[in-house]
């Protein structure tokens, strides 16, 4: 961590939880379900999709996890019953894998079950490495009984091509992202080229292999490269799509709509706002940055 984004990490920890309220508003749908619903509809009034993630602080108890499933089954009916476009996004530990594999199988399996009956998408989030293998295991062993369900993979990881060689023998629907936790540089990339090329060399592959992918980025350079690769590739519409954060590059996001491309926006929501915006900013400082950016107003 540089100096300077050490500073700021301690500037950020120590705001009022009011102060650091009000720019996590920007990231954030609200505390409630229903304010994500409403956060979806007008994102699916411009022709954006949504995959909505509820918050949660990290578990440490199996009724916690099956408090956590709960929830994600209730925002699968909630966007069932008011037919909007979004899936939803769940995060492994949150459902128990760090407690028991077996465990969090099963709880995943009901979701996963859930969103087929009700025709819909489970997308299994990519936390830090001591759970890439577990990730893995745990959705080809869901991937076994389920169509509907999709995994994340993550450019900044060495080990990343090798995994998407394997996962594209098994039909799988990706999300691609650079990654978002501080990782050791004995398996993670830290240069900003080196992160790029291999996202370019990963989806590169993924495309050429028919499988789906969500481009997950914002990062301007890696949009445009992705867009001469479809051209270049003639690919149609089907096998992609562009997936930001919420309250990230609006600009970018309205401009990859109004191009045609399919847009989807990951909308996280829940009562843990705080703690969730407190941990990301501890994984990545390079937050902080933007935290205090937009304090501060600062271009
Ligand atoms: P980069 O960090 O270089 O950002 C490019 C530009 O975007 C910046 O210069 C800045 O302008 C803007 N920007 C990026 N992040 C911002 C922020 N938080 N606030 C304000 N501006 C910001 N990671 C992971 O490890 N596991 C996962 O499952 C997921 N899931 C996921 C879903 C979706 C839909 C997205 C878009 C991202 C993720 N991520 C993730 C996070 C991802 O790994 C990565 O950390 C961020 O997307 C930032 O990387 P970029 O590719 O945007 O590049």
């Amino acid at each position: 961590m540089s100096f300077f984004n050490k500073i700021i990490v301690a500037i950020v920890q120590r705001l009022p939880k009011t102060i650091v309220g009000i720019f996590s508003k920007k990231y954030i749908a609200g505390e409630t379900l229903d304010e994500a619903v409403e956060y979806v509809k007008t994102l699916n009034a411009k022709g954006i999709f949504a995959t909505i993630d509820v918050l949660g602080e990290s578990i440490k108890t199996k009724e916690e996890a099956v408090d956590s499933k709960k929830k994600a089954l209730q925002v699968l009916d909630t966007i069932n019953e008011n037919k909007l476009k979004a899936n939803i996004s769940i995060k492994p530990t949150q459902m128990g894998l760090s407690i028991d594999e077996n465990f969090a199988f099963e709880q995943i399996s009901e979701l996963v079950e859930k969103a087929k009956q009700l025709n819909n998408f489970v997308r299994i989030d990519m936390e830090d490495s001591p759970y890439t293998d577990k990730t893995f295991k745990l959705y080809k062993r869901l991937k076994g009984n389920y169509d509907n369900l999709g995994v994340v993979v993550q450019a900044y990881l060495k080990r990343t091509y090798d995994d998407v060689v394997v996962l594209n023998k098994l039909d799988t629907n990706y999300r691609l992202c650079k990654g978002i936790y501080i990782e050791s540089p004995n398996i993670a990339y830290k240069n900003k080229k080196a992160i790029r090329d291999n996202y370019m060399n990963v989806l590169e592959t993924i495309l050429k292999s028919g499988n789906y992918v969500g481009i997950a980025t914002h990062d301007e350079f890696l949009i445009n490269a992705a867009y001469k690769k479809i051209k270049e590739m003639n690919l149609s519409n089907d096998k992609f799509e562009f997936q930001m954060l919420l309250g990230v590059r609006e600009d970018l996001r309205d401009k990859i709509n109004a191009d045609g491309y399919k847009m989807r926006i990951y909308v996280p929501f829940g009562k843990d706002w705080y703690p969730y915006s407190m941990r990301r900013l501890k994984e990545n400082p390079e937050i902080a940055g933007y935290i205090f950016k937009s304090i501060f107003n600062f271009k």
